[in-house]
């Protein structure tokens, strides 16, 4: 890419860092805009984000800011970037005591997703990215839920059509809703079913499990919520553990956390207010709380029974 840029007479210079959330810290950033000051890179340039979420939650952020804000191209490679981090405008780093603490919302010029790239993504990783599109399609479209359940092989094994339609269909589902509602004053929120509990297992593993894998498993447990709190079908709840599980997503407790730990931090989630955690769950498959109060507070009691598996 940085060549083809090169060659239609652009200068693109690489700025590289190490994978993984680990590098998502105001270190990478501090470092990286260290970088562009000795390239002499000023407010008439552009940043282009290549790679997975990561990438472009880092280089967004700097976009973000630098000289006050430059315009950013998305170009993510990962499935979970391409169906869902690289569109809506939020980007951040974390803090070591939890995720995207520091951040902007700073929309992208361009986005570029080619399904092509996924090619050279580790398994694991591909796989995590699914608990995203699983998500779209919960939560807005129970017509796409279905293509899903029907869609697995094919998408496992990557076929291009089937990805193309999958990630198409999530990012016109995520376009509509942050059109509605860029900043999240009421119905962004709904694209944060399954977060609550999948931020707070993040947190409490400090942060070596997958965002992806962490979603899948806050899907299921938040969907046991909903079945008391909004009514969800129990029979919806099933379906979505399944499709989860076929795809290859965990759908069980990690053995190695600790439910206190992962009680405490759903406090310290963005979305908590006056120490109560708020939880954005479905009432029906693709279908959320309507209006723009889309999310519920519950006490740590019913969290913790249904993390504990007491709960049907
Ligand atoms: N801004 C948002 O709205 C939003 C939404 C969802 C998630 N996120 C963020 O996205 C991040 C997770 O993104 P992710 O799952 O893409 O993780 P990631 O960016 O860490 O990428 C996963 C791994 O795959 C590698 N990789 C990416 N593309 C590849 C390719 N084509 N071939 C080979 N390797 C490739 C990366 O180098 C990395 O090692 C989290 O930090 C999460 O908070 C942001
Ligand atoms: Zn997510």
């Amino acid at each position: 890419l940085a060549r083809r840029l090169r060659d239609g007479g652009a200068e693109a210079p690489l700025l590289i860092f190490p994978a993984g959330e680990s590098s998502k810290t105001r270190e990478t950033k501090s470092a990286l805009e260290d970088e562009l000051f000795g390239l002499g890179i000023d407010r008439h340039a552009a940043i282009v984000a290549v790679g997975g979420g990561v990438t472009g939650d880092m280089a967004g952020f700097i976009a973000a800011t630098w000289h006050r804000g430059i315009p950013v191209v998305q170009v993510p490679t990962s499935l979970l970037a391409m169906a869902d981090a690289a569109l809506g405008g939020k980007t951040a780093v974390d803090l070591p005591g939890g995720k995207n603490l520091v951040g902007a919302f700073h929309q992208p010029t361009a986005l570029y997703a080619d399904v092509a790239t996924l090619g050279t993504l580790p398994e694991a990783e591909f796989v995590s990215g699914f608990a995203e599109v699983v998500k779209s399609a919960g939560i807005r479209d129970a017509r796409f839920f279905s293509w899903l359940e029907g869609s697995v092989g094919p998408l496992l094994d990557r076929d291009p059509e089937a990805l193309e339609h999958a990630i198409g269909r999530c990012l016109e589902i995520k376009g509509r809703v942050v059109v509605r509602d860029e900043r999240e004053a009421g119905t962004r929120a709904i694209l944060n079913f399954g977060h609550t509990v999948a931020h707070a297992i993040e947190a409490a593993s400090g942060f070596t499990i997958r965002h992806g894998d962490a979603v899948a498993i806050g899907m299921v447990f938040e969907a046991r919520l909903a079945v008391d709190a909004t009514g969800l079908p129990p029979a919806h709840a099933r379906r979505l553990e399944r499709l989860l599980g076929d795809l290859g997503l965990p759908v069980t407790w990690p053995e190695s956390l600790d439910l206190d730990e992962v009680v405490a931090a759903t406090h310290r989630d963005k979305k908590s207010r006056h120490g109560r955690a708020r939880y954005a769950l479905p009432r029906g498959l693709g279908r959320m709380l309507p209006g723009d109060e889309v999310t519920v507070d519950l006490d740590d009691e019913t969290l913790r029974d249904v993390l504990d598996g007491r709960a049907k």
